[in-house]
């Protein structure tokens, strides 16, 4: 982006050709247009020049390519109607806070839309935007001859200081804090070799902010955020920010421990794809200051706001609309059963076959065909295979090496030399695999492995489809089926007990609960956590056994040709009282067995 003012370059340097003396230029650049320390070394001085020069030469001075920085510019229109919205709430705001400005769209935005702002206080990390934002601004004060102060600081917002003449200031005034803080993780940045991440020490003094720094994979807005709303929960104003849905609901989600003085919650949805052509679930966050602690949130769309709901902590439980949780809270417990992750081995091109023909020959995912054992292959199902109700065939099939996790693999060699020679030629890969958990494991472990796995039927769901669906699967050509780790499942030994677990997870009131408590712009909505609180127990016994049964009877035996009574849903729901209990886990938790 080049700016091709020419007669506002040339008015500038003209002014700063006068005199090298900072303190004059400073001057001349607090009366003129209010900025206080419009330079703030004398190098910076010479910085403006070339920045002018260059400009005026018409060179190439500004490229946006830094994906470190999450550098996505808020399109000024956009920028406008978020402010517009603003001006509704924060009428007497005198304080505009904007702590990662960049070229200034939002600052821009706000003094053109909130007449009270009399004082413009910025930060931004990279040097480059300094005199874009510096410049433009002075082209908007003097085409709508505007007064406002403006402090500018190019520095990092976790490390900058603001001065207590500044907090001073505040204590009188009214803010809003407002901004599009950078959406990209800790984690992408450490893969580019950013230096942009906050020190954890400067978090450490931040209420409860240890809880947070414990979590592997955080958003960079979110720190932001939090340092934010830590420093001027005390004063008076509402905070603004454009970012990630995940990012309001971990603030919320953490406010019962960091106790944070933010009230009136709202997350506001927007298309980000059609406003900045990124693919993400992102919001405009709003929040009161100085207000009582909240935990709860109001969701709209930006753009049309009649659909609401309110999400966030309920009686204890973080929840994605209260309303609909309130109708199924009764349904909230414990699932009777262990949810299990299917199978993990990272390595599908090698481990993922299909079968090539019935001689024992299959295609692995490098298009090589291998004569293998049958003893260890098993069919195989992803997400997708997961969408059908009753699952009976397979179209991959997977290499199962262990019984159990961590069991020694050299048994194959001796029982299996195909399989051993197929899994030898690509042992290196094996070994490459990055996740820690294959550390100190056998050669070609898995992860995901346990009796439960080779239960002959089981009842199967994607964790990524927003659309629930419980699947029976039934063994196919006698073999346990095996799921991927996209999949959760439940094992059972008994077709009958399948067949009733599953006529009661498919009925409507577990989908209102699973409605209630999931997330559907999260990339997992469907987690074992999610799945473990279904209270099987509650609902057989909230809903009648003629309805059940009628329900199976009208929908489901069509599909199983399966006969079930009456009497056989009675005996189920006795089975499954708690204190029947057959199996305890290591956190104590009571299941029963397949
Ligand atoms: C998504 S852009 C938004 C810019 C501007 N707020 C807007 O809405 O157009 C994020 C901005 O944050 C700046 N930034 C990133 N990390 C920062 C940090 N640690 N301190 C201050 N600014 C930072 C980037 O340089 C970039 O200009």
């Amino acid at each position: 982006m080049i700016i091709n003012n020419h007669s506002i370059y040339n008015q500038l340097l003209d002014k700063i050709s006068y005199s090298n003396d900072i303190n004059i230029l400073n001057k001349y650049f607090n009366q003129e247009y209010g900025f206080i320390s419009f330079f703030s070394s004398s190098k910076k001085v010479q910085d403006f020049k070339t920045f002018l020069k260059k400009n005026l030469d018409n060179q190439k001075s500004i490229e946006f390519d830094y994906q470190d920085l999450g550098d996505f510019q808020t399109p000024f229109e956009f920028s406008v109607d978020v402010c517009n919205f603003l001006s509704k709430i924060t009428e007497k705001s005198e304080v505009l806070i904007e702590p990662t400005c960049g070229k200034g769209n939002f600052v821009l935005a706000a003094l053109k839309t909130i007449p009270s702002i009399k004082y413009i206080y910025c930060v931004e990390i990279q040097s480059k935007y300094e005199w874009i934002f510096k410049i433009r601004l002075i082209l908007f004060l003097k085409t709508y001859r505007k007064r406002v102060q403006i402090e500018f600081h190019n520095e990092n917002i976790f490390t900058h200081e603001f001065s207590p003449k500044f907090l001073d200031m505040m204590k009188e005034k009214d803010c809003i804090i407002l901004g599009n803080p950078p959406w990209v993780t800790n984690t992408e940045l450490e893969n580019l070799g950013s230096k942009n991440l906050p020190k954890k020490s400067n978090f450490k003094k931040f209420k409860g902010i240890d809880s947070i720094t414990g979590k592997s994979n955080f958003d960079i807005a979110e720190y932001i955020i939090y340092h934010l709303i830590s420093k001027f929960d005390k004063y008076n104003g509402y905070i603004c920010m454009l970012c990630k849905n995940i990012v309001i609901r971990n603030i919320i989600k953490e406010n019962p421990k960091l106790y944070l003085n933010i009230g009136e919650i709202t997350q506001l949805n927007f298309d980000s794809k059609k406003i900045f052509n990124i693919n993400a679930n992102a919001s405009v966050f709003i929040a009161k200051l100085n207000s009582p602690p909240e935990y709860t949130c109001v969701s709209t769309n930006f753009h049309n706001s009649s659909h609401r709901c309110e999400l966030g902590w309920y009686h204890k439980k973080f929840v994605s609309d209260i309303a609909k949780y309130k109708e199924t809270e009764k349904f909230d417990g414990n699932f009777s059963y262990e949810w299990r992750q299917g199978i993990k081995h990272d390595l599908s091109r090698i481990m993922v076959l299909k079968k090539h023909d019935d001689k024992g020959e299959y295609i692995n995912g490098n298009k090589e065909k291998i004569a293998l054992e049958e003893d260890l292959i098993f069919p195989y199902l992803k997400s997708s295979d997961l969408k059908k109700m009753i699952v009976n065939k397979s179209r991959f099939f997977t290499i199962i090496t262990q019984k159990k996790v961590g069991e020694d693999t050299k048994y194959i060699k001796e029982k299996f030399p195909k399989t051993w020679n197929y899994l030898n030629q690509n042992v290196e890969l094996f070994r490459r695999r990055k996740s820690s958990i294959y550390r100190n494991k056998p050669d070609f472990s898995i992860f995901g492995i346990g009796k439960y796995s080779f239960a002959k039927f089981k009842i199967g769901v994607s964790g990524l489809y927003k659309k629930l669906n419980f699947a029976l699967i039934y063994p196919i050509g006698n073999k346990p089926v095996m799921l991927d780790d996209t999949c959760y499942l439940v094992p059972f030994g008994k077709k009958k007990d399948a067949i009733i677990t599953w006529t009661y997870l498919n009925c409507k009131e577990v989908s209102q609960f699973m409605e209630s408590i999931t997330f559907q712009d999260t990339k997992r909505p469907y987690t074992k956590d999610v799945l473990m609180r279904i209270d099987l127990h509650s609902i057989v016994k909230n809903i009648e056994l003629s309805k059940i049964l009628d329900f199976y009877k009208k929908e489901l035996f069509n599909l199983t040709n399966y006969e079930l009574k009456l009497e056989d849903f009675k005996t189920y729901r006795k089975n499954l009282d708690p204190s029947n209990v057959i199996e305890v886990d290591k956190d104590k938790k009571k299941f029963r067995s397949f």
